[in-house]
């Protein structure tokens, strides 16, 4: 397929930006203790997590039991689900994966667990768990200290696998590099590290801490004791996550055909919110200076002419980068995978 071939609007990847990613991140949690278990969520693309763990990953995070199940579907195996799974549906089709492969979860609530128990034991199963600390995130996690041992006493009494705590510091990922991010990083992963020494005092044993993301991944090697990073957005990075985060580069823009032009005013292209999210900030014209996206209508990029000079008419294509990757991810089906100005292979997305 020939890059004039691409019908828009259309997700493109830069190939080369994005293997300078993968390889950056694996040669820094190549020797551990840490060791990568990337987000899936980030990307949602099987041949993606392929070589994620072809360059070294241990196995992969997921944000949903869908991103679960297209991994399964895929052929891999070592996957964390890193949200609480509730209600009979969920924890249904939960076991039901983990019956087929090495699919833990998390919790940090009884009643689950003793759902995920009672419907384990019926299919004759003992899924892997995780106890999900809050460790200054304030989304989700059992508070730290006791209610953490009592849980993970309960995961054992229901009969389930108990494998570690997981411990999510996203309130700290986006803070600008300095002392204060690694104070508020060392509270975080100083929390975890005590609930540790608390549940393995009362005597069980902890295999696995997981944690982390991107904007945090360099500090790991500050607490040994964090057997794996979570770290996902590296790998395609976006605009946003740049802005605090300068180790890893831009790969992804939304390809958009010019279908309106005001000359000297503005030119209007069929990439809208259906294709890219303005979800944390306006997303920005790759390669022309002159041109400012101004607002995104569901099909409509509307685009305000700056210099009159940019030579750009109805029927051209233009590339504008991605703000938010998650979000705008979750819009396609497909990247286009780009290198030299071509395009080498389609990505299908699953999850
Ligand atoms: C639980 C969890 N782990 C890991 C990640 C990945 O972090 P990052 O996007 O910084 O790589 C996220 C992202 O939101 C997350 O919610």
């Amino acid at each position: 397929m020939k890059f004039d071939e691409i019908d828009t609007p259309a997700l493109l990847l830069d190939l080369d930006a994005m293997e300078r990613n993968l390889a950056k991140m694996a040669e820094f949690f190549g020797t551990g203790p840490t060791r990568l278990r990337p987000h899936y969520k980030n990307h949602k693309c099987p041949a993606l997590a392929r070589r994620q763990i072809a360059a070294g990953a241990i196995g992969m995070a997921c944000a949903t039991l869908a991103e679960a199940e297209a991994l399964v579907a895929n052929g891999f195996a070592n996957i964390l689900i890193s949200s609480e799974l509730a209600g009979d549906r969920k924890i249904a089709r939960f076991v039901e994966l983990a019956k087929q492969a090495d699919v833990k979860g998390v919790v940090d609530n009884p009643k689950p667990v003793a759902a995920i128990g009672g419907a384990a034991r019926a299919q004759g199963c003992r899924p892997g768990i995780l106890v999900n600390v809050n460790v200054g995130q304030n989304r989700t996690g059992v508070k730290p200290g006791e209610p953490v041992v009592e849980l993970a006493r309960k995961v054992l009494a229901e009969g389930l696998r108990f494998h570690g705590l997981m411990g999510y510091e996203g309130h700290v990922a986006h803070h600008a590099e300095g002392p204060e991010k690694e104070a508020a990083y060392d509270l975080a992963m100083g929390t975890l590290m005590e609930c540790r020494r608390l549940v393995e005092e009362s005597g069980i044993p902890v295999e696995i801490v997981s944690t982390g993301g991107t904007g945090t991944h360099h500090l790991s090697p500050r607490f040994p004791g964090i057997t794996e990073s979570q770290a996902g957005s590296y790998l395609l990075m976006d605009t946003d996550y740049c802005n605090t985060c300068k180790d890893f580069e831009r790969t992804l823009t939304v390809l958009g055909t010019v279908i309106s032009k005001t000359e000297g005013e503005r030119v209007v292209v069929d990439a809208g919110l259906k294709s890219i999210s303005s979800e944390r900030g306006m997303p920005v014209v790759k390669s022309f200076a002159g041109l400012r996206l101004r607002k995104l209508n569901a099909e409509y990029g509307i685009i305000d002419i700056l210099d009159p000079a940019v030579s750009l008419g109805v029927g051209d294509t233009l590339e504008t980068w991605v703000h938010y990757g998650d979000a705008t991810v979750n819009l396609h089906r497909r990247m286009y995978g780009i290198r030299n100005g071509e395009v080498e292979e389609i990505l299908w997305l699953q999850g």
